[in-house]
């Protein structure tokens, strides 16, 4: 490899090649992504816009290997999970890619510092590592006087900034949100939209988001609109 190959390769965070996705049942074949490839370089905030239906959390959740592509390959930070076995996957997963949902999907009955330092649990962080890391991102975050309660007793927007601290605790190489400011009104959802804006800005991040909100795919560097399964068309913004 040629020392401008293998600097190209360090700059890309992931690489989707070729993925189609088909969802067999004993009724139908319903084909919901086919022959999607991009690359997101490091750094990038991409959104990800379409119409219901189309399969853009199909298409998230494959990259965060929450599910397998029928055909094609994701690789992240120049691992190929496509090729991984099941316990290598859950493994990866850990380590590279934080997750953030339009539901928050937290423990409900577990505190809110106890929720951010779950990955770092899975990965056999110490305790007393976690507990700095999982304070200092609270803190971050804005909510630090939330750490010891339930996290069923925050609001939505609160609970969504759990859910950042959570993906974050493990300095994936990745963030994936799916609709992270869907179940928020308009000022809570501007307000969390703009602390993932802050972590691509300052932080260097790598972020794909699914949005339903064109003014917030506006402001990220780049927006993948998909139609049917398929790119329709790419905006760099
Ligand atoms: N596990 C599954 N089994 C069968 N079909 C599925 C499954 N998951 C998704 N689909 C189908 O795949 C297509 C894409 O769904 P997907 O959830 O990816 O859409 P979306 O773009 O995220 O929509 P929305 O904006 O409403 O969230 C839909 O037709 C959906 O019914
Ligand atoms: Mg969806």
């Amino acid at each position: 490899m040629s020392e401008n190959e293998s600097q190209n390769k360090n700059q890309i965070a992931l690489k989707l090649n070729n993925i189609s996705k088909v969802f067999v049942s004993k009724f139908e074949k319903l084909v919901a992504l086919r022959h999607i490839s991009f690359v997101v370089k490091k750094g990038e905030f991409v959104s990800i816009v379409g119409p219901s239906g189309s399969g853009k959390s199909t298409l998230l959740n494959i990259i965060g290997a929450l599910d397998r592509p029928t055909n094609g390959t994701v690789s992240i930070g120049g691992v190929n999970i496509s090729s991984l076995k099941d316990n290598e996957i859950a493994y990866m997963r850990n380590r590279l890619i934080g997750f953030i949902f339009q539901s928050y999907n937290l423990v409900h009955r577990m505190s809110v510092q106890k929720n951010v330092e779950l990955p770092a649990m899975v990965s056999g962080i110490n305790r007393s590592d976690r507990n700095r890391k999982s304070l200092a991102l609270l803190q971050a975050l804005g909510i630090k006087d939330k750490a010891k309660l339930k996290a069923s007793n925050l609001s939505g927007g609160q609970q969504q900034r759990v859910a950042i601290a959570r993906a974050l605790m493990n300095n994936p190489t990745l963030i994936l949100a799916d609709e992270p400011t869907g179940n928020l009104d308009t000022k809570t959802g501007a307000e969390v939209f703009d602390l993932l804006k802050n972590l691509s800005r300052k932080y260097r991040r790598t972020i794909v988001m699914v949005t339903h909100n064109p003014e917030l795919a506006g402001q990220t560097d780049r927006i993948i609109f998909i139609k049917d399964g398929t790119i329709e068309k790419e905006v760099v913004n």
